[in-house]
């Protein structure tokens, strides 16, 4: 498997769980550092580029939680390939002139993060907003943000790097195919391929983005000796509009479903701006939010509340469509068999077009997992709400739907406090919280409870009273 690093060919053989980071590490380039091992801290931020129309379009990974093979046939960029000779790049400079560094660990981190910004030409509107965007996954603790921030408003008024867009770059590989199976990670590229590997190599693990995935291996010591990755798989990475349906391919990375609900729904935009960091979203897929079962996940609930169904297909190319109601079974066990994957994503665009409202409590509004996440939908006719959708996450073993509470809701105004009064009632039996590192169970009912009161008064046009006071100590 061939690969750019900094304008250099890599001839990779290592085993699939190798991660990037100990690749580059392991061959010279430590300017990339270990910071946490598991996406959180960004101090190991690449550039990872492809081809585009327009030169080469870089995005930034967690080369720590990201298998080397998942590369193939793509230039990484490390700390070490951004200055020429004695000419820092604008971020590089920018960082010196601001005094953005104290002890220097999470620089090249931040520099990475700050030079894919200068590199796709990130200007818009709200240079702060792009800029605080594309850092956040970084953590300092030593020189404070601030000085970091004005390094990247500086950075933003460069042009980009000349250098870094010739796309001639990608001919030192040859025309080997990257799609080969050397090291146990397969690369398929259509679903015909992705069914004919799985059943060739049945104990091979899917992998999305492996920010989830490749935890085990970072965290748990586990050995992950083949992994089939879905990155390229065509038609696992589309968004298609068919006729009263919004399909989403399974393995599309969130930043394009940002790209995707800008203008479309600006809960669902909201929503994925706080899933994870820049890096988490550039290669995270909500097919792995899905299929990972965990009770905390952001994309669950979202999608009860649009009614979403998930189309699952087997290695032999079978393929049902479940309603997502039915895919969590028990704390991490859902629906799907051992040899399907999740295809697509079904959402039908009149649930899309209801008022809706998605909530997320985290103890950070950056690169952090819900305490609580709430979404709600309400389909209003005069006044009345005449279908509800209630689901959470964080408050129960699996993403949970509130069917008892909804019939509650339905045929109520959403203004009517009698009603609201007795739906917070319901709330507290509905679920079971736990008390855990993120939040008391206390804390998470009341902010159950505050979520919906938001959701209806909104859905009113007002506020109502806060029926239940949330006491972030609880
Ligand atoms: C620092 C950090 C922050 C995070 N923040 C958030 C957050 O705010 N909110 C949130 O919800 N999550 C968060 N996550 C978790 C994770 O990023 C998401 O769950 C993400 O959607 C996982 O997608 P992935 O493609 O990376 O999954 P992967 O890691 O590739 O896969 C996860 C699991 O799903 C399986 N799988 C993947 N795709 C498919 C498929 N199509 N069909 C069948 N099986 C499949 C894999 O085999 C694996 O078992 C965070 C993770 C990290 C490391
Ligand atoms: S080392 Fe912390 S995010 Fe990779
Ligand atoms: S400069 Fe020390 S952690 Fe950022």
């Amino acid at each position: 498997m061939k690969l750019l690093i900094n304008q250099q060919v890599h001839d990779v053989d290592v085993p699939a769980d190798t991660t990037l980071l100990n690749y580059l590490r392991g061959n010279g380039l430590t300017g990339t550092k270990e910071g946490c091992a598991s996406g959180d801290c960004g101090a190991c931020t690449v550039m990872v580029g492809t081809p585009d129309t327009d030169g080469i379009r870089y995005r930034t990974v967690n080369a720590c939680i990201a298998p080397v093979g998942q590369f193939a046939g793509e230039h990484v960029v490390t700390v070490e390939g951004l200055a020429e000779a004695d000419q820092l790049h604008p971020a590089q400079q920018a960082m010196v002139d601001c005094h953005g560094s104290q002890c220097g660990f999470c620089t090249p981190g931040f520099v990475m993060s700050l030079a894919a910004l200068v590199e796709n030409n990130s200007v818009g509107s709200d240079q702060r907003e792009q800029v605080l965007q594309g850092i956040s996954g970084n953590l300092c603790r030593c020189t404070g943000y601030r000085p970091i921030v004005d390094a990247g408003l500086r950075a933003l008024q460069a042009p980009r790097t000349a250098r870094l867009h010739d796309a001639a770059v990608f001919d030192m590989m040859g025309e080997s195919s990257p799609a080969h199976d050397r090291g146990g990670v397969h690369l398929p590229i259509s679903e015909d391929e992705l069914q004919r590997t799985m059943q060739q190599y049945p104990d091979a693990r899917l992998i999305g983005g492996g920010t989830d995935l490749m935890l085990e291996v970072t965290q748990l010591y586990r050995h992950l000796p083949e992994l089939i990755c879905l990155g390229r798989v065509a038609e696992l990475n589309r968004i298609e509009e068919t006729g009263e349906t919004l399909v989403i391919g399974a393995g599309v990375p969130y930043t394009l479903l940002e790209d995707w609900f800008v203008d479309r729904s600006s809960p669902m935009f909201d929503l994925l701006q706080r899933l994870g960091s820049r890096q988490i979203r550039n290669s995270g897929t909500p097919g792995g939010n899905l299929a990972n079962g965990s009770p905390i996940a952001d994309m669950p609930p979202a999608l009860i509340a649009w009614d979403a169904r998930l189309e699952l297909v087997s290695a032999a190319g079978a393929s049902r469509v479940v309603s997502i109601d039915d895919f969590y079974l028990d704390y991490r066990k859902t629906l799907l068999a051992q040899d399907e994957y999740i295809a697509r994503i079904h959402i039908p665009f009149g649930a899309m077009q209801d008022f809706h409202r998605f909530y997320k409590s985290s103890k950070r509004i950056e690169d952090d997992i819900s305490s609580v996440m709430g979404a709600f939908r309400f389909k209003l006719d005069g006044g009345q709400i005449s279908q509800a959708r209630v689901a959470f996450g964080g408050m129960a073993a699996t993403p949970v739907r509130l069917r008892e509470l909804e019939s509650l809701l339905e045929g109520a105004a959403p203004d009517d406090e009698q009603v609201l009064s007795q739906a917070i009632e319901q709330l507290d039996g509905l679920m079971t919280p736990l008390t855990d590192v993120r939040a008391s169970a206390a804390y998470r009912a009341a902010m159950a409870g505050a979520m919906l009161t938001r959701a209806l008064g909104e859905a009113a046009g007002t506020r109502l009273p806060t029926v239940m006071e949330v006491d972030p100590g609880a």
